[in-house]
C-alpha cells in the first residue's frame, strides 16, 4: 500500500499504461482522479479499480487551458490537495516530415507537451504550499532520440524533457519532486490512435508494439520509480534501450544502425483501413 492515503490524479487513464496505473496506485491505497476524454472508458476503469478509496472520473482534454483550470479547481476543493500529479496523455504520429500538415504538428505538441506543462503549472503552487508533491511525465523513449514517421513526437517529447528538467531544479528543496519516465515498446493502442500526416487516425498496431511489454508492466514500474522518487526511470528493453545509450556514446553510430532497419514495419490488427 505504497499511496495510501495520497491523492493520485492520472491524464489518459482511459486506456494503456494510464489505465494501469489508475487501477495499481489504486489498489495500492491512493484516491484516484481519472482523466482523458472518454468519459465512458473512465467510467469503465473506474468500476475496475478494486482499491480501497474512492475514484473520481474527471473527463479533461489536456489541450483546453480553461478545461485544466477548472478541472485543478474541482480536484483541489474536493481532497485540498494532489499528491501525485501523472501527466500520461499522449498522441503519437506516423507520417513523414514532408507529408505531415503542420495543424498535426501542433496538435500533438498541444497533447504531449503543452497539457502537461499546463496541468503542471496548475497544480504547483499547491504543492507548493504543501511542501510536498510529485510530478511525472511519462515521456518515451523519443524523447532522447529522433526516428523516421515520428518527428513531431520526436520534438514534444524531446521538450518535455526540458521543462520537467528544468522544473526539477526550480523546486529544489521545496519538497516535490519530479520524475521523467522513458517507455520503449509498450502494447497499447498508442500506434492505433496515431496521427497520420493528414490528421486522419493511423490505425494500425505497429509490430515492435505487438510484441511490446505489456502496460500492467511498464505502470508498475512507473510506480515503483515514483515511489523512490527517481529523477528518470528507462523502461526499455533491447534495441529502443540499446538506442539510448549509443545516442549518448556515438550519435553517428546509432544513425548508421537506423538506416539499416525498415522504419515502418507493421502488423495489421483492428480496424485497418483498406
Ligand atoms: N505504448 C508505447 O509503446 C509508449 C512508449 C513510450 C511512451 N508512451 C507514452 O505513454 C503514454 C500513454 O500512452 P499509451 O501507450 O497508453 O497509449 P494510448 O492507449 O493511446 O493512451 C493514450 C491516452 O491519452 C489520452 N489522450 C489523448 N489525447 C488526449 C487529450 N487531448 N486530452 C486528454 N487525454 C488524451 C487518451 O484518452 P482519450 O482518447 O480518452 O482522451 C488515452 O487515455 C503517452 O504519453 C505515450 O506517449 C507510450
Amino acid at each position: 500500500m505504497r499511496f495510501r492515503d495520497s491523492v493520485v490524479w492520472v491524464t489518459g487513464a482511459s486506456s494503456g499504461i494510464g489505465e494501469e496505473l489508475a487501477k495499481q496506485s489504486h489498489a495500492e491505497g491512493a484516491k484516484v482522479v481519472l482523466s482523458a476524454r472518454r468519459e465512458d472508458e473512465l467510467n469503465r476503469v473506474a468500476a475496475e479499480c478494486n482499491g480501497p478509496e474512492e475514484t473520481v472520473v474527471l473527463p479533461l482534454d489536456v489541450t483546453d487551458e480553461a478545461a485544466i483550470t477548472s478541472a485543478a479547481e474541482k480536484v483541489l476543493s474536493r481532497f485540498g490537495r494532489v499528491d501525485v500529479l501523472i501527466n500520461n496523455a499522449g498522441l503519437t504520429q506516423r507520417a513523414r516530415i514532408i507529408d505531415t500538415a503542420m495543424s498535426v504538428y501542433r496538435q500533438v505538441m498541444e497533447v504531449n507537451y503543452f497539457g502537461p506543462l499546463a496541468l503542471t503549472k496548475a497544480v504547483l503552487p499547491s504543492m507548493l504550499e504543501c511542501g510536498k508533491g510529485r510530478i511525472v511525465c511519462v515521456s518515451s523513449v523519443a524523447g532522447k532520440y529522433g526516428s523516421p514517421m515520428r518527428s513531431g513526437y520526436n520534438g514534444a517529447k524531446h521538450a518535455v524533457h526540458g521543462f520537467f528538467d528544468a522544473l526539477r531544479e526550480e523546486t529544489q528543496g521545496s519538497g516535490i519532486d519530479v520524475t521523467l519516465v522513458l517507455p520503449g515498446a509498450v502494447k497499447t493502442d498508442v500506434s492505433i490512435n496515431a496521427l497520420r500526416g493528414d490528421g486522419s487516425k493511423y490505425d494500425r498496431m505497429d509490430s515492435f508494439l505487438e510484441s511490446g511489454m505489456s502496460a500492467a508492466g511498464c505502470a508498475a514500474r512507473i510506480l515503483t520509480a515514483v515511489h523512490l522518487r527517481q529523477r528518470e526511470v528507462l523502461i526499455a528493453e533491447g534495441i529502443a534501450r540499446r538506442n539510448v545509450w549509443l545516442k549518448r556514446i556515438s550519435p553517428a553510430l546509432l544513425s548508421w544502425s537506423m538506416r539499416r532497419r525498415k522504419p515502418f514495419r507493421t502488423t495489421v490488427t483492428g480496424n485497418r483501413p483498406t
